[in-house]
């Protein structure tokens, strides 16, 4: 079943140091309950018990978490802009504020942050958290280089016992998730050859804004550039209303990767939680000319990965901007689904959106025979909620759908896609070691330079 696939079998065990600390470990660990950091009692024998929560950006995306978070206590506040601060406030009250997310993360009582800052810190947030034994939710893209998505992943790999993560991809837990899963693992399509996700967003920009006015007094525009290099301020890249500021700055290579982190995340992970691939061993890209300040809009990407024990070697695309796939039959027509993905096989085709799915059976022996349906009780449960799924995961075996070595491998793809869409060619990849084998540019750009003074690995 798929939530055995990508989550980590962690066993309770607890985060703390002290003597003390390991002495109430193993003999909570003995009666079946998890020690939080801040010293709680948690597991089956302790329901009334709550995570010491800070949640780092408190609004616009942060607003989708209020009501989930706020059955646990929310202790600490970060945001780089007071406002949004006083905003997190009203419904935090008793929080502790900052504007600095490194002095938040010292703050000794935390079990678990919520990030939902931009994404050229999530990265950063992320792996400091964990290093300091917090169990983390931080929100789409999970990483802003293909470097930093593997930093991500080694400290989650060595922490899996002790922390639960989650990437923000609530979508995931769409029923359609998993029915696009069964439908491949039991062979709908045939064996599987090629697979493909799209999106249509088009935010076209010339460039970084130029200067404009001062940052407001209660914007600590510095932090807010944070491991970015700099750039001068402009209103405009904070002028959307709540949920939908991202779409102000993430197209800026310095600050987001487009629609590659962010459409892509949720899209490709319809695709991703149904072929149980590691990483690609190449990528291939080709889109608009190169804009050294932002990203394409129209891109193409292309990854080769190998067979697994169920199914062959494929092809794995990302469409986005006005790419995309061609339609298997003139009556369906692709471009009505904005985000979407399609499966081809040796017997048909599977497209689906988030929520829907069609099937296409293809050719004169593609009579379904073939395909075994699944019983109902064979039938992957639903996963109730998404950001529930990683509190509840957080006080009894750290087991969530979208951890961190699941979507740092989606979000490591996707970004060596845009690697190769740099160098314009082929790239081949050794995922052990994280190295392009055949172009020495290729190289280079897996990590990106950070302002004096910041340091990914915190
Ligand atoms: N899962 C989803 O469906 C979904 C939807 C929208 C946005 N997002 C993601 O959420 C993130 C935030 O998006 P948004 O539209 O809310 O952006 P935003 O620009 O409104 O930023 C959110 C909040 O974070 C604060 N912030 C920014 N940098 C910070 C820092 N270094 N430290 C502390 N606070 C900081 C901002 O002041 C703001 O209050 C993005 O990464 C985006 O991809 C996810």
């Amino acid at each position: 079943m798929k939530s055995d696939d990508h989550t980590t079998p962690g066993k309770p065990v607890c985060a703390h140091t002290t003597p003390r600390r390991d002495f109430l470990k193993s003999a909570a660990a003995g009666a079946g309950f998890l020690i939080l950091p801040s010293g709680a009692l948690l597991g089956a024998n302790a329901p009334s018990n709550k995570l010491n929560v800070a949640m780092i950006g408190t609004w616009g995306r942060a607003d989708a978490h209020f009501d989930a978070i706020s059955s646990e206590n929310v202790v600490a506040l970060c945001d780089v802009d007071e406002n949004h601060l006083a905003h997190g406030a009203e419904k935090f009250p008793k929080a502790k504020r900052y504007v600095d997310w490194r002095k938040c993360l010292d703050q000794k009582d935390l079990d678990a942050v919520v990030c939902c800052t931009t994404d050229h810190t999530h990265a950063f947030i992320a792996n400091w958290a964990m290093n300091r034994g917090l169990h983390v939710y931080c929100e789409k893209p999970l990483a802003n280089s293909v470097a930093e998505a593997r930093l991500v992943r080694a400290t989650y790999l060595k922490n899996k016992d002790k922390l639960a993560t989650q990437v923000g991809t609530q979508r995931h837990s769409n029923p359609n998730f998993n029915r696009v899963r069964e439908l491949i693992r039991d062979g709908a399509v045939g064996a599987l050859r090629e697979v493909h996700a799209w999106g249509n967003r088009q935010l076209r920009r010339p460039g970084y804004l130029p200067a404009k006015g001062e940052p407001p007094k209660t914007l600590h525009y510095d932090l807010w550039l944070g491991p970015a290099p700099f750039h001068p301020y402009n209103p405009d890249y904070f002028s959307a209303g709540p949920g939908m500021n991202c779409l102000q700055w993430n197209m800026y290579w310095d600050f987001g990767s487009g629609q590659v982190g962010d459409m892509g995340s949720h899209t490709m992970d319809l695709a991703w939680n149904a072929i149980d691939a590691g990483l690609p061993t190449s990528a291939e890209a080709e889109g608009d000319a190169f804009n050294p300040e932002v990203s394409p809009v129209e891109l193409k990407a292309t990854f080769e990965h190998p067979a697994n024990d169920w199914r062959p070697a494929i092809r794995v695309t990302w469409h986005q901007g006005g790419a995309m796939p061609r339609s298997p039959k003139e009556y369906i027509d692709l471009d009505k689904i904005g985000h979407g993905v399609m499966f081809k096989g040796a017997k048909g085709f599977l497209i689906a959106d988030f929520g829907s799915r069609v099937l296409l059976p293809w050719g004169n022996d593609a009579d379904l025979t073939y395909y075994h349906r699944r019983d109902k009780d064979e039938v992957a449960p639903d996963m109730g909620h998404f950001q529930k799924e990683w509190t509840n995961a957080c006080k009894t075996d750290l087991k969530t759908s979208c951890d961190f070595d699941y979507g740092s491998t989606l979000i490591e793809q996707m970004l060596l896609g845009l690697v190769a869409y740099q160098v314009g060619e082929k790239i081949e990849y050794d995922g052990e070691s994280g190295k392009v084998t055949n172009n020495k540019a290729a190289n280079k750009l897996l990590k990106r330079k950070y302002r004096r003074g910041w340091k990914l690995k915190g």
